[in-house]
């Protein structure tokens, strides 16, 4: 019988991320069974497939690691109470199998009986064939318990992963991801990349609510938000407070659009300030346990410290909600970096309010991805970055990043880390020496001679954007393809 796993799944044991399954089965190298794979096709394309101690999803989290900068760290293992509920599980689905072979068994027993049976019947010719029968009954017993006998290393592998973490589908949209460790299914959701419904992620507000269709889920956080008793009927849950004991298929709903997210009113503390360049700080602000901040990748924020404040775009993920990184470049007549540069210090408040803006990532467009940044232009396309690595997007994604100012690439290393990390990812740094935004543009055309096949995005100071924008326009760009960010 045919071995059909999901992408997710597939993807986890054999080490690779999702999107090079996709690009498989788009290129025609793998077949697909109604967005499912079989595994004999699978260990066609990935015979290296091994049970060794470096299985698949610990690859694949090692490439997101790398790819974050250690920033986003999973936790592998699940609790004491989950993992000995999914290994009862399992031991009892091995029972269903023993009693079901049994009874296999048995029959088989009973047919050689008959067959010994109408060996010693009357006729010759029932003998002969009560003979020919009981023959090829040993024969193919005989093969089938060959058979047996061969490890399937992929039915071994999914096994274990099914120990260790648990696959949420999500209906309708069909996305699905893993919950590792001891993280809640919202936690677990957010990390991929998804953008499900919350507020406090706390037990609190019932807007992480959604319907468990199949699979069960244990609570692992106290909620005061109360389900009615119709709600609990219908298998409604709270997604903030509970993990998934086995695979889950969910119905909940997403956010797609920068308008389905409503502002919130945050104070958050200051966890770090990290010089990049004398003219430039790493603003790391940590919000309370209790109260994350809701985003889309590439939306801003207003931030309040005391008297000062300004708008900055957010430089890191929503897959990592509770830490927040803003670049904040040291501008004279900017009243807020002034703060943040002279007597801004760890453990400080700072008051968010948001999100804004709509530069946000068009995650089901089937185009692949230039991003132009000019300066601190880098910050809201490194959050859509991150954003597309959590998703685990199949297309490819390029990144040019001018340097006009003094701090020059200042997140340099980084960006090589991705390009190191990731197959579909390409970085292209250019200087103001060099030629700066024309040569940029210069650079896109002659590495790309189909842009129209790109969704752009472009991020940096108001004159960049326009120039960039209107030199696009006039070559005939699509608008709609086309995602502007003054910072
Ligand atoms: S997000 Fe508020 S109860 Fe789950």
């Amino acid at each position: 019988m045919r071995q059909l796993l999901s992408l997710s799944r597939a993807a986890r044991l054999v080490g690779v991320a999702r999107g090079v399954l996709q690009q498989k089965i788009q290129s025609g190298e793998l077949r697909s069974f109604d967005g499912m794979v079989s595994g004999e096709d699978l260990l066609l394309l990935y015979p290296e497939v091994r049970l060794e101690s470096e299985v698949g999803f610990e690859r694949v989290s090692r490439i997101k690691e790398e790819a974050f900068g250690r920033r986003v760290r999973e936790r592998m293992l699940p609790s004491q109470e989950i993992l000995s509920q999914r290994l009862f599980e399992q031991s009892r689905e091995l029972t269903d199998l023993r009693a079901h072979l049994q009874r296999y068994h048995a029959m088989v027993v009973r047919l050689r009986e008959r067959l010994s049976e109408e060996e010693a019947g009357a006729t010759q010719a029932a003998r002969a064939s009560a003979a020919r029968l009981g023959a090829l009954l040993e024969r193919e017993l005989e093969a089938v318990l060959g058979e047996a006998a061969a490890p399937n290393a992929l039915a071994v592998m999914d096994d274990m992963l099914r120990v260790m973490s648990a696959h949420v589908l999500v209906r309708p949209s069909r996305h699905e991801f893993f919950v590792d460790g001891a993280d809640t299914i919202l936690e677990a959701a957010l990390r991929s990349g998804l953008a499900l419904n919350y507020g406090c992620s706390n037990g609190n507000c019932g807007l992480c609510k959604a319907r468990v269709v199949s699979g069960q889920v244990q609570k692992v956080r106290h909620q005061d938000y109360v389900l009615s008793e119709a709600e609990k009927q219908q298998g409604y849950t709270l997604l903030c407070s509970h993990t998934a004991v086995g695979d889950l298929v969910i119905e909940a709903l997403e956010s797609a659009e920068a308008g389905d997210i409503p502002p919130q009113q945050i104070v958050a503390q200051v966890k770090s300030l990290q010089v990049l360049d004398g003219e430039l700080m790493l603003l790391h602000l940590q919000t309370p346990r209790s109260k994350r901040l809701r985003f889309l990748a590439g939306q801003n924020l207003t931030l309040s410290a005391g008297e000062a404040s300004a708008q900055l775009p957010i430089a890191s993920c929503p897959c990592d909600d509770r830490n927040l990184h803003f670049h904040v470049a040291r501008k004279a007549e900017d009243g807020f970096a002034k703060t943040v540069f002279s007597s801004l210090k760890a453990g400080d408040p700072v008051t968010l309010f948001g999100p804004w803006g709509d530069f946000v990532l068009h995650a089901e467009s089937p185009r692949s991805i230039l991003f132009l940044a000019c300066d601190t232009g880098f910050a809201p396309v490194k959050s859509l970055i991150e954003h597309a690595m959590a998703l685990e997007v199949s297309e490819r994604l390029h990144l040019y990043w001018l340097a006009t100012g003094p701090s020059g690439h200042y997140l340099a290393n980084l960006c090589r880390s991705w390009a190191g990390a990731l197959d579909n990812f390409t970085y292209v740094p250019v200087t103001a020496e060099q030629g700066g935004a024309p040569e940029l543009l210069r650079r896109v055309a002659a590495d790309h001679a189909d842009l129209a096949a790109f969704d752009i995005y472009l991020a940096g100071a108001g004159p960049f954007v326009e120039a960039a924008a209107s030199a696009l326009r006039e070559r005939g760009f699509p608008e709609a393809q086309l995602s502007l960010a003054v910072v």
